[in-house]
């Protein structure tokens, strides 16, 4: 057997051990997260919700969708922008830590989340007959543990993908492989909406690192092209959250036939 040569097998590891598998996702520190993303509603939070709502409001044609958002996180916000679509809202997530405090929060949220509810409500005539969300939300959520790459195709009619396929790995192939995995689990023509950090260098919770994905406008449209139609990319101003990022993306579309 032919071993390869030492500098290509030491460029192998390095490769190897910046993927999603590389990361301790169980150490994960919600509440740190929480507090210094979700604490206060910021304005980028405010335009993602215009972008996000707005478009689950124009396409809803249903009360009873099947909805998913992927690797949710300590954020209850996506979740909140399917609800007046959503008969079940499936929270899919890798983390313990996570699950954990998203069974909590569905239970007892924070009061924070009245601040995002109410400017998705304001104006938005899908929202408006929700008088309890987070009654709802509890009734309607379901936290459930899994990996975003091993989604089965064609389960769910809605789905959201906050910060998720650029912010799991620094690999562009996983970046890319994550982002078709979750509009892949839409039925065709599927709604979803996408947020990504752009140009993000990689992100600390709670004194430990976690990996990013560099990609720009081009980037999510190119991993989405092949998978979804009627994409709509905007780019949102965000500065103040963190060093080493540039701007967030959100991307709108629907699963290809
Ligand atoms: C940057 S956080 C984003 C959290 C949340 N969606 C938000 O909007 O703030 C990335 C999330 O992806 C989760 N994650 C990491 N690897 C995953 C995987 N392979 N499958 C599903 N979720 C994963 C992490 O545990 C974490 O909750």
């Amino acid at each position: 057997m032919t071993r390869p040569e030492p500098w290509l097998d030491s460029a192998m590891d390095i490769a190897q051990r910046v993927g999603n598998a590389d990361f301790d996702w169980d150490a994960f520190d919600s509440a740190a997260y929480f507090e210094h993303n979700y604490g206060t509603m910021r304005g980028d939070d405010e335009r993602i919700i215009e972008i996000v709502a707005d478009f689950f409001q124009t396409y809803r044609r249903t009360h009873s969708a099947r909805a998913i958002d992927v690797g949710a996180g300590a954020n209850l916000y996506p979740a909140l922008t399917m609800l007046p679509l959503a008969a079940e809202v499936i929270l899919y997530e890798r983390a313990f830590t996570n699950r954990q405090w998203l069974n909590a929060q569905i239970e007892r949220p924070h009061a924070s989340w009245w601040q995002f509810w109410s400017h998705m409500n304001a104006g938005r005539s899908a929202y408006q007959p929700i008088k309890e969300p987070f009654d709802l939300l509890s009734r309607r959520a379901r936290v459930v543990k899994g990996n975003i790459f091993s989604l089965q195709p064609g389960q769910f009619d809605i789905g959201t993908m906050f910060f998720v396929a650029e912010s799991i790995t620094t690999r562009n192939d996983e970046f890319v492989r994550a982002t078709q995995s979750f509009v892949n689990s839409l039925v065709p023509r599927g709604s979803f909406a996408a947020a990504f950090m752009r140009d993000s260098s990689g992100y600390r919770v709670g004194g430990r690192s976690f990996p990013a994905c560099s990609v720009d406008e081009r980037d999510v449209r190119q991993a989405l092209l092949p998978v979804a139609t009627d994409v709509r990319i905007q780019t949102v101003d965000s500065k103040d959250l963190r060093d080493g990022y540039c701007g967030m993306i959100v991307a709108t579309g629907h699963k290809r036939t």
